[in-house]
């Protein structure tokens, strides 16, 4: 029997629905579920603790015309509000516990059937850190914009999505891998985790680059990072992808709770024999 979940509804059923919105009605929210999308992420237990400080933007309170330079691959057409999370610059692992306490506060914007689309290529940092009142001693590594979707996506949209090929996803013999790196993990054998993984599967990444992947030993899934070294370098500002490793741990950890299966992140790297030189271990979620 699935469990309660700070969601509301069931985050499997929510990994399903929520997709990168990018045309909005550009109408305004209520303020009360704007707070409550602000908050939602905070006092949340991130998996390496870091302090963050989240804000929402209102676009037409800041009255910035231009927050969006035209280089960006994910136009975004009639958004009004972003969530952003701020992060101390000597925290331990900035990233990932961004990517973590953000995922959660679109899995939650998915429950109130709002659209959402993490920005953390091309967006105005500087016009942002101004509205947030932005510390020396902080950054904002990525925003999620918000609200309700449009009617109708716009061609635009469209060709986004189609260019980043948003709907789909990896196979999950190339993703998931039962104790070393030759012996894919087929979701079929991996019960009761199956539903779990999958749902790490259907979560979104810098230009879907689904840079996962998990290697279970009996009862811990360690989780390593595929690096893309050119990605890197052509976003220098932010390290994304372990912003998508955050996100990976997001879906993880609350699909298990969802499915009573309690555990705990630790590291725990299991110096796995002919592991890649571009794979990077993260952390590991054990069982307990
Ligand atoms: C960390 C991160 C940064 C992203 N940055 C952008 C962005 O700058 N512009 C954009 O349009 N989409 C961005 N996306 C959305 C991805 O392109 C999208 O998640 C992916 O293509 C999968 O599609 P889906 O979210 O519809 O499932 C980003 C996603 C993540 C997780």
């Amino acid at each position: 029997m699935p469990k309660q979940t700070p969601f509301g509804r069931p985050v499997t059923e929510l990994a399903r629905k929520r997709f990168s919105c990018r045309s909005f009605d550009g109408r305004g929210l209520e303020p009360e579920q704007l707070e409550a999308l602000a908050n939602f992420p905070v006092g949340l237990d991130l998996p390496f603790a870091s302090r963050l400080r989240f804000g929402v933007i209102d676009r037409e309170k800041v009255r910035a015309e231009n927050l969006f330079s035209t280089g960006s691959y994910g136009m975004i057409k009639g958004a009004r509000f972003y969530l952003a999370a701020l992060v101390a610059t000597d925290a331990p692992r900035p990233w990932e516990d961004i990517g973590f306490a953000l995922e959660t506060a679109v899995l939650y914007a998915t429950a109130l059937d709002l659209g959402s689309c993490w920005i953390g290529g091309i967006f105005d940092r500087k016009n942002f850190a101004r509205a947030l009142a932005m510390k020396a001693n902080e950054m904002l590594p990525a925003v999620v914009a918000l609200g309700r979707p449009a009617t109708r996506p716009s061609l635009r949209d469209r060709l986004v999505r189609w260019s980043a090929r948003g709907n789909l996803r990896k196979d999950p013999a190339g993703l998931f891998f039962a104790g070393a790196w030759g012996a894919p993990l087929p979701l079929a054998a991996a019960d009761p985790w199956s539903r779990v993984l999958d749902c790490v599967r259907l979560a979104p990444s810098a230009s879907n680059k689904q840079p996962w992947r998990i290697v279970r030993q009996g009862s811990a899934f360690h989780f390593f990072l595929h690096r893309d070294k050119a990605y890197g370098k052509l976003m220098p500002l932010a390290d994304l992808q372990r912003i998508d490793m955050g996100i990976a741990m997001c879906h993880f950890q609350f699909s298990a709770a969802e499915r009573g299966l309690e555990g705990g992140w630790a590291d725990n790297d299991p110096r796995l024999p002919d592991t890649p030189g571009n794979f990077e271990y993260i952390a590991s979620f054990v069982a307990r």
